[in-house]
């Protein structure tokens, strides 16, 4: 199922075909394109390029970390992310290696590490399902988590799969149509509220 963004003016095409799907198929992710999602990620900028991502992944070709994964995951997400061949569970570091000080930007840098790899999943035709109901305390304890890091999502991604695989209760969800605020609400200029003549 396609889901184009409906959108304001043009936009890549990459951008304007990503959603985020709960259906996946069976199909599993092969190992180059799990290199590539990581690389991809590997490379998006960070404050200090101080890179405080971690990434904990579970493939579905070893079923036992895989539940170990998805037992991450709040129960609303584990009933449809449980199909997803690949999870991963996103981690920050909160603190700067360079001089110890908090890294306020550390969870903003993960999210742009995530998009990297978002952009580079729908390159290949794979499709992400970003989640924040997750269970951090059962993270922390899983994965042994070191002190002063935090779990910040999960990602369930794969080849899109069939509607029906979906139980009942997410099939409308999955074919609700996809919505945004407008430019105008959220870009401003000289003050508060105030929109930009282009606009
Ligand atoms: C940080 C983040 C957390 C999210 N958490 C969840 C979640 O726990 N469960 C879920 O079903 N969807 C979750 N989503 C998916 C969003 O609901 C979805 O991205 C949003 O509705 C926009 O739809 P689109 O990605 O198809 O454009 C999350 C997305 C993001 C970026």
């Amino acid at each position: 199922m396609e889901k184009p963004a409906d959108t304001q003016f043009p936009i890549h095409d990459l951008l304007a075909r990503r959603w985020s799907p709960r259906a996946f198929a069976e199909r599993s992710v092969e190992t180059e394109k799990i290199e590539r999602l990581l690389e991809a990620a590997r490379w998006a900028s960070s404050c200090f390029n101080e890179q405080p991502w971690v990434f904990l992944i579970a493939t579905n070709d070893q079923p036992a970390a895989h539940n170990s994964l998805l037992s991450c995951l709040v129960e609303g997400n584990q009933v449809w992310a449980k199909r997803a061949p690949l999870l991963m569970i996103t981690v920050a570091k909160l603190h700067f290696d360079h001089n110890g000080h908090t890294n306020r930007h550390a969870i903003h840098d993960v999210g742009l590490a995530v998009g990297n790899l978002v952009v580079q999943a729908t390159t290949m035709d794979l499709v992400i399902h970003q989640m924040a109901g997750i269970l951090p305390e059962q993270i922390r304890e899983s994965y042994s988590l070191l002190l002063g890091y935090e779990p910040v999502t999960a990602l369930a991604i794969g080849y899109p799969g069939d509607l029906t695989t979906l139980p009942e209760e997410f099939r409308e969800r999955e074919q609700a149509s996809r919505s945004r605020k407008t430019l105008q609400e959220f870009v401003f200029s000289k003050t508060w509220g105030q929109n930009p003549k282009f606009l």
